[in-house]
C-alpha cells in the first residue's frame, strides 16, 4: 500500500519581470582613430565609413573585466534602490573573464558584497546581454529569487592581437549591468527569443587556451590567444539573424515596428545596424547608436546603450523597447520590453 504524503507546496503562478535599474561603466582612456593609424596600417577614414567607429575605451593594464563589472553593478543596484544583501544571484555575461575559472561573477559577488547570491558566468559572446536577460529573468518569473542582477563585461582589448588591423579597430572595453525584479502592474520583458548556429564557430573566435588547444609557447607564439574573425562572413550572418530574431519576437507580440520608440541593437558596426534597420522597415531615429564612441564592447554593448537612452531620456515609462544581438558562437537574440 501506498503510504500518502503531506500535500506538498505549489509553486505559484509565473510572474512579470521588470529591469528596475540599469547602469553602465567605461574605462577613461580613450584610443582615436588617429591612434590606431600610428599603431597598424589604417586610417581614420576607412575606419569611420566601414565600421562608424571613432574611438574606443581602453581597461587599464590593472583594470579586469570584473573591476568594471563592479562599478557597472553598483551604479545599476543604486538606480534600482536596492543594496547588495537584496541580491539573490548574479550572472555575468563576459568572454574575457578575468580568469578561467573562478566565474567572474562570484569575484563580483565578493566584491559588491552580495552575501546572499548565487553567482555564475554565461558565455554566449555579444549575445551574452540578452542571454543574461532571459536567464535571469526565468529565476525571478518562477519565484525562485526576488533580485536578479545581471552584467554584460568585456575587456576585449586582452584578447586583440593590436597588430592586425582587420580585429585591432573594431573592439573596446567597458561594463553595463541591470537589476531584474517583478514590478506589479508593469509588464516588463514581454518576449525573447534565443538561438545560436555552432557550425560556424570558426567565423569568430580565440583559438587558444581552452581544453582544445591549451596554452604553450607554441601556441603563444601563434598568436591563437588573441581574437580571429571572418569580417564578411560575420557581417552577412549578423544581419540576417539579427533581423529574423527581431521579426520573431515582434510576431509573437503582434508588435509593430513603428511601435518601438527606442531599438538597441548590438553595437558592432553601424553598417550592420543600418542594414537591420533598413530590412526591419525602422526609421534610423528609432535606433540607439554609440558604437562611434565605444567600438564593439561585446556584451557589454546593448547594455552601455540601455544605460544612455535612459539617461538621454530617450525611453520613457511604457515605452516599447527591442535589444537585438549578434555574437560569436553563433549566437543571437531580441528581447522586446515594456518599459
Ligand atoms: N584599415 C585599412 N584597411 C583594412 C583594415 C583596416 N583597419 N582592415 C581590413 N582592411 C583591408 C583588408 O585587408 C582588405 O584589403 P584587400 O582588399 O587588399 O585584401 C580591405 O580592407 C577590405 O577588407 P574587407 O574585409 O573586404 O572589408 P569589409 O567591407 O568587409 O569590412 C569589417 C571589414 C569592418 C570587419 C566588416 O566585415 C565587418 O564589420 N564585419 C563584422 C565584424 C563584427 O561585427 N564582428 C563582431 C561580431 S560580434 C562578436 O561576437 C565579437
Amino acid at each position: 500500500m501506498p503510504t500518502s504524503r503531506p500535500s506538498l507546496p505549489q509553486r505559484p503562478p509565473p510572474r512579470t519581470v521588470s529591469i528596475t535599474g540599469v547602469g553602465a561603466y567605461v574605462p577613461q582612456r580613450i584610443l582615436s582613430n588617429a591612434d590606431l593609424e600610428r599603431m597598424v596600417e589604417t586610417s581614420n577614414d576607412w575606419i569611420t565609413t566601414r565600421t562608424g567607429i571613432r574611438e574606443r575605451r581602453l581597461a587599464a593594464e590593472n583594470e579586469a573585466t570584473s573591476d568594471m563589472a563592479v562599478e557597472a553593478a553598483r551604479r545599476a543596484m543604486t538606480n534600482a534602490g536596492v543594496t547588495a544583501d537584496q541580491i539573490d544571484l548574479i550572472i555575468v555575461a563576459t568572454i574575457t573573464p578575468d580568469r578561467l575559472f573562478p566565474s567572474t561573477a562570484c569575484i563580483v559577488q565578493d566584491r559588491i558584497g552580495a552575501v546572499r547570491a548565487a553567482a555564475f558566468d554565461l558565455e554566449a559572446a555579444c549575445s551574452g546581454f540578452v542571454y543574461t536577460l532571459e536567464v535571469g529573468s526565468q529565476f525571478v518569473a518562477s519565484h525562485t529569487y526576488n533580485t536578479v542582477l545581471i552584467i554584460g563585461a568585456e575587456k576585449m582589448s586582452a584578447f586583440v592581437d593590436w597588430t592586425d588591423r582587420n580585429t585591432c579597430v573594431l573592439f573596446g572595453d567597458g561594463a553595463g549591468a541591470a537589476v531584474l525584479q517583478h514590478r506589479p502592474g508593469s509588464h516588463g520583458l514581454l518576449m525573447t527569443c534565443l538561438g545560436s548556429d555552432g557550425g560556424k564557430s570558426e567565423l569568430l573566435q580565440v583559438p587558444g587556451g581552452g581544453s582544445a588547444c591549451p596554452a604553450t609557447i607554441d601556441s603563444v607564439s601563434k598568436k591563437l590567444h588573441f581574437l580571429r574573425m571572418d569580417g564578411k562572413e560575420t557581417f552577412k550572418n549578423a544581419v540576417n539573424a539579427m533581423v529574423s530574431a527581431a521579426q520573431e519576437v515582434l510576431g509573437r507580440c503582434g508588435v509593430t515596428v513603428d511601435q518601438l520608440a527606442c531599438i538597441i541593437p548590438h553595437q558592432a558596426n553601424q553598417r550592420i545596424m543600418s542594414a537591420v534597420a533598413d530590412r526591419l522597415g525602422a526609421r534610423e531615429d528609432q535606433l540607439y547608436v554609440n558604437v562611434d564612441r565605444y567600438g564593439n564592447t561585446s556584451a557589454a554593448s546593448v547594455a552601455i546603450a540601455l544605460d544612455e537612452a535612459l539617461s538621454q531620456g530617450r525611453i520613457k515609462a511604457g515605452d516599447l523597447v527591442l535589444l537585438v544581438v549578434f555574437g560569436a558562437g553563433l549566437t543571437w537574440g531580441a528581447a522586446l520590453i515594456e518599459w
